[in-house]
């Protein structure tokens, strides 16, 4: 598979890796000083604070050139503009490999709605440098699998075919035939969680605060009692539905844990608060009342 990896922050790079060892022809598409960066050193990657850093050789490039059977974008909501408008004129089917709310339509309208594949990675990191430091995954992570999915949810044998190269570079990936609602669910959830735990200057910190977390999941079930479809996965009604006497302590709980703790939820960069605003402007917009 002829594959245009674009974004070379955490998961771009760990993407392309995996699938250049896969055997797949991969370039990753970088700029600034990370493009400088892969093109010195490859991708650097190392598990947690593991001291033992891998290098992959992936092929960079500063723009999309010539076709390609598929393009990933890992890039943060709020970027995702400036790379459509990059994407208009170069053949191929794009998967959206990131936090959307804002459904196909605003994609498809600017590269053509017939190349849209929307996705979500299950796989987690953070920059150290330029060192890609990933999550090991545990128990619970493992079990979770990358959803893709067609807008309309029609399983095309594009779809399939990218779900079996992705299975067959290591990932969990999975046919989603409801792809936009989970994305939808997931962006209702992760707003108001991640907004807090800013707020709060951290995940145990925001456990720390009852007060804090209960305000949390008022707003994350205003949020899907506000979807215009059921939420996806279905698990999620359950925070609309049990008591908040009950949720409230299985919440701290979560926030205490490493799994929270060493999550994106311990990531304040000026990155994450933009696309938090962003994707909590693309709820806002496109909320029903069901
Ligand atoms: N990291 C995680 O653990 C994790 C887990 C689940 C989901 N996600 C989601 O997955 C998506 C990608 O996350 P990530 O952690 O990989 O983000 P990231 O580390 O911030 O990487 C994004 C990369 O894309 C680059 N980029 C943005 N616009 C570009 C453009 N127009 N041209 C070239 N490069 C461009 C950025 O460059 P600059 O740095 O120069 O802007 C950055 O290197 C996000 O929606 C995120 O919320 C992340």
């Amino acid at each position: 598979m002829k594959l245009l990896v674009y974004g070379a922050g955490v998961l771009g790079s760990l993407f392309a890796a995996r699938m250049h060892e896969a055997g797949h022809d991969v370039s990753l598409l970088a700029r600034g000083g990370r493009l400088t960066a892969l093109r010195r050193h490859g991708v650097q990657f190392a598990e947690g604070g593991s001291p033992t850093v891998g290098r992959v050789p992936v092929p960079v490039v500063d723009r999309p050139d010539g076709g390609y059977d598929l393009i990933t974008v890992f890039v943060r909501t709020h970027q995702v503009d400036a790379v459509l408008e990059s994407l208009a004129g170069v053949q191929g089917d794009v998967l959206f490999l990131l936090n959307w709310a804002a459904g196909p339509d605003p994609l498809g309208a600017v590269i053509g709605h017939e190349r849209v594949l929307l996705g979500f990675p299950a796989t987690g990191g953070t920059m150290d440098g330029d060192v890609v430091r990933y999550r090991r995954p545990n128990f619970i992570v493992r079990r979770v699998a990358m959803p893709i999915g067609e807008p309309d949810g029609r399983t095309t044998p594009r779809l399939v075919r990218t779900v079996e190269a992705f299975r067959a570079a290591g990932f969990n990936a999975r046919a989603e035939p409801q792809m936009d609602a989970w994305l939808r669910t997931h962006a209702a959830f992760e707003v108001p969680l991640g907004q807090a735990v800013h707020l709060a200057g951290g995940p145990v910190e925001l456990a720390a605060d009852p007060d804090a977390v209960r305000g949390m999941l008022h707003l994350v079930r205003q949020n899907l009692a506000a979807l215009t479809t059921p939420p996806v996965p279905r698990a999620f009604a359950a925070l609309r539905t049990l008591p908040q006497g009950l949720l409230v302590p299985v919440l701290r709980r979560f926030l205490k844990s490493p799994t929270a703790v060493h999550s994106g939820l311990s990531d304040f960069s000026p990155a994450t608060a933009a696309e938090l605003a962003r994707l909590a402007e693309q709820l806002r917009a496109t909320a029903g009342a069901r």
